[in-house]
């Protein structure tokens, strides 16, 4: 399992001023943590409560209709292209990124197995996507179109282009290219996918974007890649029964969720920096830097009144950010708690040889990548540690299915405690709605007029 130490955001070890006495806090949040977790698992189950999140591990149907379509599919396909944005990539990029072989895309077919390969697309930038669309032949790439509203305007601009290159290129066996992820009644997507006949699997009601990678939003593009989806689910099964305990001395999604929040309304520290130390992990700082930044920053709280919270999530990746933003995290403003992440036992060991002679360098023959990595983190840990900054570790045994699962699904229900101490719905999102309605009316979307009108005018008293 997952291990997590938090000693370093400690008092006695960082002083009074910048540490929490972490065993009084526990104690006197020993009730009110046993009361949210036992609240949300109450309410999870419950239409509306948008915590259907918390059940997407014990879906045996979903789990089995992914795996025989990916069966159904394999060796027909040499790409998969994903199309989304938010929380419809994130997951699956997150995901992919840590678990297939590094640099999975410039291996051979050979080195494969025969799997295709995978591509994000989670941006509109014209350039990038149509040198995408240059170097892949799409007749033979599997397009899974991902939206859970069916209507956002990145995705469907983006889904519009491939389905008119496909279309012309393959006629109406094009439809055989497209598996769209989406909602099971509403939106354009799920109209369009009824009328072309395309394959497609749902994304569950009560799932936010960004707590959707265990549906099939994130579960498919994994299995048609040959990853082992049983066995992502199996570490969501065991790190949910760990988080079900009630007991802030064993639960430790609760301890780094209060730590986080005590940090930042009693000592003003509301930057929360993610910092893996393993390049295969640095998108799933990118998918954390949403998940808490979506659900956390709010300007209102659950009785209705204005409060504008939220911790800013920031992403760094050891060791290469030690030569960028450590300085400031050392130096700079203590306002921040510092997530380190860290793991035990990479796959490969690499050995550095011993060629030189040099005083300066020689001391590093015959060491080896992993323990120069575990000295980074080692070293910037006390270097932070004396300069009084709180710093947590999660440790994952290996970077595979069940500890990265574990991880994710770990940082979702520490997400989702923060929200109950902060008393705010971590699972709405109006700030996004908002400029999403902005763009559609900036678009010209039918029933967005009043919208644009009042855009326009906005834009044209801004400098
Ligand atoms: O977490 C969220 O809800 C958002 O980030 C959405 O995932 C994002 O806006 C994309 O929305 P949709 O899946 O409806 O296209």
């Amino acid at each position: 399992m997952i291990k997590f130490s938090c000693k370093n955001a400690d008092s006695m070890v960082i002083g009074v001023d910048n540490g929490l006495n972490l065993q009084e806090e526990f104690n006197n949040y020993r009730d009110k943590i046993a009361e949210i977790i036992f609240d949300l698992n109450q309410r999870k189950d419950k239409n509306g409560q948008k915590l259907q999140w918390m059940n997407l591990a014990y879906n045996d149907e979903t789990l089995w209709y992914v795996k025989e379509y990916a069966a159904m599919v394999k060796d027909r396909f040499e790409n998969i292209l994903v199309l989304g944005i938010g929380g419809s990539a994130l997951g699956g990029l997150a995901l992919t990124e840590a678990l297939l072989k590094p640099y999975w895309n410039f291996l051979s077919e050979e080195q494969r197995d025969g799997l295709p390969r995978i591509f994000f697309l989670d941006n509109i930038d014209p350039d990038s996507m149509n040198g995408l669309l240059e170097a892949l032949d799409l007749e033979k790439t599997l397009v899974n179109v991902i939206t859970k509203s069916g209507d956002t305007a990145e995705t469907m601009a983006q889904f519009m282009i491939v389905k008119d290159i496909l279309k012309n290129k393959l006629g109406d066996s094009y439809r055989y290219n497209i598996v769209a992820t989406t909602d099971k009644k509403t939106g354009i997507l799920r109209q369009i996918s009824e009328q072309e006949g395309y394959k497609t699997f749902v994304v569950p009601d009560d799932v936010g974007g960004r707590f959707s990678v265990f549906s099939a939003v994130g579960l498919l593009p994994c299995a048609l890649v040959g990853l082992d989806i049983d066995e992502i689910i199996n570490g969501v099964k065991d790190m949910d029964l760990l988080l079900k305990n009630p007991d802030i001395d064993s639960n430790i999604a609760a301890q780094n969720a209060l730590i986080h929040y005590l940090m930042d309304v009693k000592m003003s520290k509301n930057l929360s920096v993610m910092m893996p130390y393993s390049s295969r992990l640095r998108y799933v700082s990118d998918w954390y830097v949403q998940l808490w930044a979506e659900s956390l920053g709010k300007n209102i709280d659950k009785n209705g009144n204005s409060i504008q919270v939220g911790p800013t999530p920031i992403k760094a990746l050891g060791a290469t950010d030690q030569h960028s933003q450590i300085q400031l995290y050392n130096e700079g403003p203590n306002n921040k708690v510092i997530n380190f992440v860290r793991v035990e036992n990479f796959d490969t060991t690499l050995e550095i040889p011993n060629i030189f002679e040099y005083t300066g360098i020689g001391y590093l023959g015959g060491k080896t990548l992993n323990q120069l990595m575990d000295a980074e983190a080692d070293s910037t840990k006390v270097s932070l540690s004396d300069c009084s900054r709180p710093t947590v570790t999660i440790t994952l045994d290996k970077v595979d299915c069940y500890h990265v699962a574990q991880l994710l699904y770990l940082l979702e229900i520490q997400t989702a405690i923060a929200g109950e101490l902060y008393n705010i719905d971590a699972f709405n999102q109006p700030g996004v709605e908002q400029s999403k309605n902005y763009t559609y009316a900036l678009m010209g979307r039918i029933g967005y007029e009043e919208s644009a009108n009042m855009l326009q005018e906005r834009m044209a008293q801004l400098v």
